[in-house]
């Protein structure tokens, strides 16, 4: 009995752990409610990015952190043309009232801020499990601290997971997604480590016209050794 117990626990935790999404794969769809109104996803975000940022609890001081420092930075994410979307296995009336509070709060000396962003109810763990948000060895009913970042064409392109005891930078969120996008854009365009939007950025490969020309003033590019090349931003 115990080691039928054990082996139903295991083959639990390993089909969680396995229900994460991989980055190059389609990002599962869903409908849900939410502070909005009801989310069908991806088909009512269009051809925008979309970053699916799933929390733990409602009415927790980490995760209320979270939301109102993306509150504050939502315009810069709308004009990045990406849309938020967060995600708890929380009910709607929880997320309503939660709202309602984060909205009175005046957080580090700011006005109040409105949340124009989605909360999405996942009561019955739908979005959770097909998006692999329940790491069951934290906790087998919240959801882990979780960003999925989704490209127009639905594609998930990157994911951070976070433990309950570390909240997430919302900066950090916003320079991974400038980065996906100018990979997007240009695919031969790489970031390397701790890039930030306007410095020079990373060439896997160099046509011969281009390596012919490096080292020439005119160049757009340079070499710091002949497997590190890079692309001024000018
Ligand atoms: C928090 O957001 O503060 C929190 C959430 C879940 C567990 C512990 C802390």
């Amino acid at each position: 009995m115990i080691t039928m117990l054990l082996s139903f626990s295991l083959t639990y935790l390993w089909s969680q752990e396995e229900s994460i999404p991989q980055i190059g794969v389609e990002a599962p769809s869903f409908t849900a409610q939410s502070t909005n109104g009801k989310i069908h996803f991806p088909s009512d975000f269009g051809k925008n990015w979309k970053i699916i940022f799933s929390h733990p609890k409602d009415f927790t001081p980490v995760c209320s952190s979270e939301m109102l420092e993306l509150a504050y930075q939502q315009e810069s994410f709308e004009e990045l043309g990406a849309k938020l979307i967060i995600v708890s296995t929380d009910i709607l009336a929880q997320h309503e009232s939660w709202k309602a509070a984060l909205e009175e709060i005046h957080y580090k000396d700011r006005d109040p801020v409105k949340i124009k962003f989605p909360l999405v109810e996942d009561n019955n763990l739908e979005i959770s499990e097909l998006y692999g948000m329940i790491h069951s060895t934290e906790n087998i009913k919240q959801n882990i601290r979780g960003v999925y970042f989704i490209n127009p064409e639905n594609e998930i392109r990157a994911l951070f997971f976070y433990p309950n005891q570390v909240g997430r930078n919302i900066d950090e969120l916003k320079r991974t997604l400038i980065a996906l996008q100018s990979n997007y854009k240009s695919a031969e365009t790489v970031t390397p480590a701790n890039w930030q939007p306007g410095d020079d950025v990373v060439i896997p490969t160099l046509s011969k016209l281009d390596k012919e020309n490096l080292g020439n003033a005119d160049s757009d590019f340079y070499q710091l050794s002949w497997f590190m090349t890079y692309k001024k931003s000018k």
